[in-house]
């Protein structure tokens, strides 16, 4: 999941790549690199320095030499190859004339790389990307042109892709390419645009296509044209870009994290505008599955990976109760690899943020090929996700650049419990007025969030006190386990300290082992039918020793007497509880991170959108 720029016909190549490459940070930050190129000459700069790469290369960039129209940059995220300068892109072939950048795995690198050492060519990395740059040289030294070269190349490559490549032996064109890794196009007059991502590229480019699989594009100045891996000339699909730069700044806050949690309320607000009619129907604009087909659906999985396979078991209980289906919920990089049974009447749901997660791309891929109807929650408008799917429900909660996810969060169990009340609408489980009410309360969790959110300082003083702990356990029951697994894994990946989400009655059957001084109990006890058996459990890790945390509603004054320090929320129906719950915890695991002094929107080893698998 490295982040991939390019341009051709610029008077402003280098501030361009730059640019782009700082929006593209959060993609991959292991080292970042570029190459400006023009006729004779190619130009190559590479920095490896973690989190602060990009920055590192702009001052090695001083020295560039001027007058450069066209060239390419990148920022990795390591896969093959420590993550050092000499694995930085841009890969040049033997001459040096030739740069590739790319996004994605190639499989067969290793039987690849020692045919090309058999004839002779001198590789200077370790990673599976510059067999690409001797691959091209090849076809190029057998006379054809630098498009024809690209596809010849791809003809023999196994894996996934974004490429993009230029050769100062025919300057000004970039080819680039995609299969999996996500691609798109951008134009403006006389200058024309390669990227990962649509930010890298959004205040330079007018208009946006999206690459699909199996496509190499030509890049020229006044334009570009497109041919799939037969050589067929193709068309690229316009994307709707309904979101501008000012939306991906950080609004006067200190970091995006600060700011995404913030829009929680106007996430869950855009999340559920114009989906009910007048008459009470639940309505999505690009449900292209038919009332009659919904109706009958007898099994629905949901795929997701990470926060969104949380926000899909929240969906699980709200399936099952409100439209009486029955529902599993899988990790989306285990569905395909098991042999998945799809009968008729399936629906799988694939939940994604960035709608670019391969995992879940390739598990609805699955579900597809063996006869399923597919929906796509997207947050991200023309994803590839949304773009496969039978049907799309956005979440509209807006960019999220945090590497952490949580306003997508709150936005995607939003969507999915409007889906389940109009299944529970289609199949009549569920009583018109009961539904009404349902939708009613749906509409004021926002207001519940923000008054959640008005309690920072109160759930940044617990964490403040909290600082020199190691170990944490989140508990939870009901829908109050998915969020103590949200919970964790926010407070994992942003402090790097050691948590885990567990159901409650199951800390029993082993965990229990590991409680004793100094390790936290962070429990979510905001549903009063489940109130009694978590109390049980927290008696038995007070018991031995453990600090205790809870997550209480603000009518339970009795919960004082056995909690160390209580996060206070609005009382809530227990199904919505997640999306209020979730915040005091997002809190928590921020102010932690801060107190470690960690890079809040940018944690370690990670990356936003994961398109490796
Ligand atoms: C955690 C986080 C990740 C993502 C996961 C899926 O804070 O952000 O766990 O949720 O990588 O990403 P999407 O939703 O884009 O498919």
């Amino acid at each position: 999941m490295c982040g991939i720029i390019g341009v051709v016909g610029s008077n402003d190549t280098l501030g361009t790549l730059l640019q782009g490459l700082a929006r593209l940070e959060y993609r991959g930050y292991d080292s970042a690199g570029i190459a400006l190129v023009r006729p004779g000459q190619t130009w190559r700069a590479r920095c490896a320095s973690g989190t602060e790469s990009v920055a590192a290369l702009r001052v090695e960039c001083e020295d560039a030499p001027t007058g450069f129209r066209s060239g390419i940059g990148h920022t990795r995220w390591a896969t093959h190859g420590a993550p050092e300068a000499q694995n930085a892109h841009p890969h040049l072939d033997c001459s040096g004339a030739i740069a590739i950048i790319h996004n994605g795995i190639i499989e067969n690198h290793t039987e690849l790389r020692g045919q090309l050492e058999a004839k002779g060519h001198i590789f200077s990395s370790v990673t599976d990307s510059e067999v690409l740059a001797h691959l091209v040289e090849e076809s190029r030294a057998a006379g054809l042109d630098l498009m024809e070269a690209v596809r010849a190349s791809l003809l023999v490559v196994r894996g996934a892709f974004a490429l993009a490549v230029m050769d100062a032996n025919e300057a000004d064109v970039i080819v680039a390419a995609r299969r999996i890794s996500p691609l798109v196009v951008g134009t403006a007059p006389g200058v024309t645009y390669i990227a990962s991502d649509v930010p890298a590229i959004l205040d330079r480019a007018s208009a946006f296509y999206a690459v699909d699989d199996d496509e190499v594009v030509r890049l020229a100045p006044e334009g570009f044209r497109v041919i799939d891996l037969e050589g067929v000339p193709v068309r690229l699909h316009q994307l709707t870009i309904d979101w501008n730069l000012e939306t991906a700044e950080k609004g006067g806050y200190d970091d995006f994290m600060t700011k995404e949690i913030n829009e929680q309320p106007d996430a869950l607000r855009a999340t559920l505008l114009d989906r009910r009619r007048r008459d009470g129907t639940i309505t999505f604009d690009e449900m292209r599955i038919s009332d009659d087909e919904l109706r009958d659906v007898k099994r629905v999985v949901l795929v997701a990976a990470g926060t969104s396979h949380h926000a899909a078991l929240v969906a699980k209980y709200a399936l099952e109760r409100w439209a009486r289906i029955g529902v599993d919920v899988d990790i989306a990089s285990e569905y395909r690899y098991r042999d998945p049974i799809v009968e008729i009447g399936t629906l799988v749901i694939g939940v994604s943020q960035s709608g670019e997660t391969i995992d879940t791309i390739q598990a609805m891929r699955e579900a597809k090929r063996r006869g399923a109807r597919v929906i796509a929650i997207s947050n991200i408008v023309d994803s590839s996700l949304a773009r496969e799917a039978d049907a799309v429900i956005y979440t509209r909660a807006g960019l999220e650049v945090s590497v952490a996810s949580t306003k997508a969060f709150v936005a995607q169990v939003a969507a999915l419990e409007l889906l389940a009340l109009r299944l529970a609408q289609l199949r009549a489980t569920l009583p018109p007025d009961d539904i009404d009410a349902l939708f009613l309360g749906l509409k004021a969790v926002g207001a519940q969030v923000k008054t959640t959110l008005e309690r920072r300082s109160a759930v940044a003083q617990v964490a403040a006190e909290l600082i020199g702990a190691r170990d944490f356990f989140f508990i939870g029951r009901h829908v109050g386990y998915p969020t103590a697994l949200e919970g964790a894994l926010k407070l994992k990946e942003l402090s790097y300290l050691h948590a885990e989400g567990y159901p409650a009655g199951e800390l029993k059957h082993g965990p229990l082992a590991l409680i004793e001084p100094g390790v936290v109990v962070v429990a979510v006890v905001t549903d009063r039918a489940m109130r009694e058996k978590i109390l049980s459990n927290l008696a038995e890790v007070k018991a031995r020793g453990a600090t205790v945390v809870v997550v209480a509603t603000d009518d339970d004054e009795a919960i004082g007497a056995v909690a160390d320090y209580v996060l206070r929320v609005p009382a809530t129906e227990p199904m919505f509880s997640p999306m209020v719950d979730i915040v005091p915890l997002q809190i928590f695991a921020y102010s932690m991170a801060r107190g470690l002094g960690r890079n809040v929107d940018r944690p370690r080893n990670l990356a936003k959108t994961v398109t490796v698998e």
